[in-house]
């Protein structure tokens, strides 16, 4: 037996469990790993509220690092003992997870494995936001909602270093110092300012060239109006709540700007351009041009109130659990 989190109906933080389960075993291709590190992911509120539907019960969590302690058949490339990261697998709020070898990056040499953990989800998504999605350009002025967050101080940073120039929106001053801290060259406090019209006029009334938005329901409108003509809105989340059917002919009125909702398996689609994303994002890590900020670590036994800091807007950076 085995320490996880469990849902066994999905509600509220309430529903975070911390059961016993029964110790998986790894099949073919597959490894089992000594959790030292689960991230939290805001996908993994959508995930307990029932809001992306699960089979009941699960444990949650897609994001991990830690020490493999056993491997089924079939593994080439992994040994017992080895220190790897991984993303996009569930059940990573546990003691012990299975995790397919062909998910997970070997922790380079100089990175612990709290780092890599948090480095992962979030930082694959901003690798992918900038590179892929809208390519950041020099010159290009981006704005980057909720700065302060997991993935927001890393898409700043990912942002700047391909030589965009960032707005960042922000709930408070402590967030807002952080996201100065991170290269956000202006950042608006959005819960008091209407952050359409600073962006005008920061812009001289051209607008940004992307929108990256991972807040959803509550700033969308506004912000399909901060682009310029043939800009991008990038709607990569919903941490204020999902965004309703959306017009097409809103985008012409706009300026014919592009609506995109990606998400970050499609960007992780073979095992060559998720060794190229990984190899990208520890290398600007171990270089210094990326700092990642863990705002908190909670208790594997506490995933309840990691969850409710993280829904009550609380947190900067993120969030790890420690079995
Ligand atoms: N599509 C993808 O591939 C992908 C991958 C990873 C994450 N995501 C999405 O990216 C977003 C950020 O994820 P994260 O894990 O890094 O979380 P996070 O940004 O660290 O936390 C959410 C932040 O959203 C802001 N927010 C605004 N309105 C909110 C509200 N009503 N309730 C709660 N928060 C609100 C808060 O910042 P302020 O207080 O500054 O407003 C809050 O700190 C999420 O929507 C997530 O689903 C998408």
């Amino acid at each position: 037996m085995a320490e996880a989190v469990v849902v066994r109906a999905t509600g509220g933080p309430e529903v975070l469990e911390y059961a016993e389960v029964d110790l998986p075993a790894p099949g073919p291709g597959e490894l089992l790993v000594d959790v030292t590190a689960a991230g939290v992911n805001y996908i993994d509120t959508y995930h307990r509220r029932g809001l992306y539907s699960k089979d009941l019960p699960f444990t949650p969590g897609n994001e991990g690092a830690g020490v493999v302690r056993a491997l089924g058949p079939d593994v080439a490339d992994v040994a017992v003992g080895d220190h790897v990261a991984w993303a996009e697998v569930a059940g990573s709020y546990a003691r012990q997870a299975v995790v397919p070898a062909h998910s997970v990056y070997p922790v380079p040499a100089g990175v612990d494995d709290e780092t890599a953990a948090a480095a992962m989800l979030q930082g694959l998504t901003a690798h992918y936001l900038v590179t892929s999605t809208y390519a950041v350009k020099p010159g290009d002025t981006v704005l980057v909602h909720a700065a302060a967050g997991g993935v927001g101080l890393l898409l700043v940073q990912a942002a700047k270093s391909r030589g965009g120039k960032v707005i960042g929106t922000v709930s408070t001053a402590e967030k807002e110092e952080l996201a100065r801290a991170a290269g956000a060259d202006e950042v608006i406090r959005y819960t008091e300012t209407d952050f359409a019209e600073e962006v005008a006029r920061l812009t001289g009334g051209v607008g940004v060239a992307a929108v990256y938005d991972g807040v959803g329901k509550d700033t969308f409108d506004a912000s399909m109006t901060c682009l310029a003509r043939r800009g991008m809105l990038v709607l990569f989340g919903a941490s204020s709540g999902p965004v309703p059917p959306v017009d097409p002919q809103r985008l012409n009125a706009a300026g014919s700007v592009f609506l995109t909702r990606p998400t970050l398996g499609h960007h992780l689609a073979t095992p060559d351009e998720f060794r190229w994303r990984c190899e990208e994002l520890f290398s600007a890590i171990t270089g210094g041009r990326i700092d990642v900020r863990i705002g908190a670590r909670y208790p594997l036994a506490e995933a309840r109130r990691a969850h409710e800091d993280l829904e009550g807007r609380r947190t900067t950076g993120k969030l790890l659990l420690i079995p």
